[in-house]
């Protein structure tokens, strides 16, 4: 596996194997990979001649500087994951070579027609811009004909779509399945930094979930919404921040009576980690 940290060298490595006919596939990630990154490489693997996979970690997206601080960086495991999931590239630039005029808001031309108002766009404020702004950098540089993205960032696979048809970009975002652990809880890069009686109880976050699924077809979204709130904090490591029930394609709280297109998705606090997850109703 090549690894490159300059926008020009990923670049012309990768016309030289577009001069060949070949199709490249993409992963971004911010590193601290796992099981669920190496699924999507296999799956770009799968689909494309060439993979290209990018670790950043990219300080515009953070609006919590010691979230930013804490992000585990593990480039040599990460590397080696890669390799064994088909990487054929690793694109792992520096803040520099992301931002060589510095860190600072670009505001893209995307209107996102609401998409960016609840849940982690609520809570986050700024967070998409930043990942619309380093997802556009990092699809300029790598000029990739599919991108893959995990659907646990539902909002964000949501967005970066919206993002791509609105700039037109000549890339398809594939969404790929969330992947669990055995006991359920989504895998993310930030399990690791659960404390071990934290992680003892973090699947009870999609558990509230599978409530949710449970009760979907008897039941209102808002009685739903509550009967999860009341599961989770049943258990006083969480802090729940939201649980929302959502139509899938506009991401606003579901009709009365709506019973088709529905995500429930949660984010609650278990300690400093904040953890994420969703899953589709009916
Ligand atoms: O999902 C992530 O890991 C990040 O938000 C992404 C898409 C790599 C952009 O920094």
């Amino acid at each position: 596996m090549k690894q490159v940290i300059h926008p020009d060298a990923l670049r012309s490595w990768l016309d030289w194997q577009r001069s060949k006919g070949h199709k490249v596939g993409f992963v971004p990630t911010m590193g601290a990979l796992h099981e669920g990154h190496a699924q999507l490489v296999r799956q770009a693997r799968a689909e494309n001649d060439v993979v290209a996979v990018s670790i950043f970690v990219n300080p515009t997206q953070f609006n919590d500087q010691q979230d930013l601080i804490n992000y585990p960086r593990t480039l040599e495991a990460d590397s080696q994951l890669l390799a064994s999931a088909g990487c054929d590239i690793l694109f792992a630039p520096g803040v520099s070579e992301m931002y060589p005029d510095g860190l600072k808001e670009e505001p893209l031309p995307v209107a996102l027609l609401g998409l960016d108002t609840l849940m982690e766009g609520a809570l986050r404020p700024g967070h998409f811009m930043g990942v619309m702004q380093v997802v556009n950098k990092l699809f300029e540089a790598v000029g990739p004909c599919r991108a893959y993205f995990g659907q646990k960032d539902f909002q964000q696979l949501a967005i970066v779509r919206r993002m791509t048809a609105e700039l037109e970009l000549p890339v398809t975002i594939v969404p790929c399945p969330i992947v669990r652990e055995p006991d359920g809880l989504a895998m993310s890069s930030r399990n690791r930094r659960l404390q071990p009686h934290e992680r003892a109880v973090a699947p009870l976050l999609y558990q509230a979930l599978q409530l949710a699924q449970s009760l979907w077809a008897g039941h209102e979204a808002a009685e739903i919404e509550h009967r999860a709130a009341e599961f989770l904090s049943r258990e006083p490591l969480f802090g729940l921040e939201y649980f929302q029930i959502v139509d899938v394609d506009t991401l606003q709280p579901v009709a009365p009576g709506q019973k088709k297109n529905a995500v429930a998705c949660i984010a609650a606090r278990l300690g400093v980690i904040r953890l994420i997850d969703n899953a589709v109703l009916g």
